[in-house]
């Protein structure tokens, strides 16, 4: 179990934070900001307008953590019209539902807090290892595992039966955990992305931009969000 506490970010919305790494689940310029700029506006919207309306995709995302980026998509997708969903998510070290309830995320959306609160609800309810559909169209697979081992085919044949449209790679920093933004890591990820995939993560340090080139991804620098100068889109080019 890893030592861990609430901590309320600029922008008002709530996080963990790892004090002994002096690390937090996200930028403490805003969580919310964060999430909804670099997992939805470079992720899954720009994904939205390339796909043609009526479609199916799939995502992963790198971390689970407090839900925050599977709540936002949920509720993007409630708005959308013939858009499914299937979202898997690898996580080593699942949040509890104390600190699900503490953290309060569904108070972040004034104008749709009952149906964020039921969305939460089911994300961190839901039950691991089971493919699970949280609201119509939104199916949820929760894996706790390490991503080193869910990823290696290997270790783990049924990581091959994936094909993912986008990936929220949300791991702690670089500095702190240098084994999973590795380009072996990459490799195995670039292996599991659909033809014209794209990755989307926070950092844009030179190691993690030179590992996934090394991967096979097309990478770029976006604008990040307040506090974070670039973030990074990697694509894995249509055959
Ligand atoms: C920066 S936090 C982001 C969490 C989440 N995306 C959110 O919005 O709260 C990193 C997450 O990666 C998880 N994690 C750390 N090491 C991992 C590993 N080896 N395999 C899978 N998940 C891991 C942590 O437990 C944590 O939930």
């Amino acid at each position: 179990m890893i030592k861990r506490n609430i901590v309320t970010s600029e922008d008002g919305s709530k996080t963990l934070r790892l004090e002994d790494f002096d690390e937090s689940y996200h930028s403490m310029f805003g969580a919310l900001s964060e999430s909804r700029h670099i997992y939805i506006g470079c992720g899954f919207n720009y994904l939205m307008e390339l796909l043609p309306p009526q479609n199916k995709i799939s995502i992963l995302e790198v971390g689970l953590g407090t839900g925050l980026n599977c709540l936002l998509t949920a509720l993007d997708v409630k708005g959308l019209k013939g858009i499914e969903v299937d979202y898997t998510t690898v996580e080593k070290y699942p949040v509890t539902k104390e600190e699900a309830l503490a953290l309060d995320h569904p108070s972040l959306f004034e104008n749709n807090r009952e149906e964020a609160a039921g969305l939460s609800m089911e994300i961190h309810s839901s039950p691991w290892g089971i493919k699970t559909n949280i609201m119509p169209h939104f199916s949820l697979l929760k894996v706790e595992d390490d991503l080193i081992r869910f990823i290696d085919k290997e270790i783990n044949p049924n990581v091959q039966k994936y094909q993912f449209d986008l990936i929220y790679f949300d791991a702690f920093a670089p500095d702190i955990q240098p084994e999973l933004w590795s380009a072996d890591v990459f490799r195995k990820i670039f292996e599991v992305t659909k033809p014209g995939g794209i990755l989307v993560t926070y950092s844009s340090k030179g190691i993690v931009k030179r590992a996934l080139r090394e991967a096979g991804f097309i990478v770029s620098r976006l604008k990040g969000p307040k506090g974070k100068r670039h973030v990074l889109r990697a694509v894995k080019e249509l055959l």
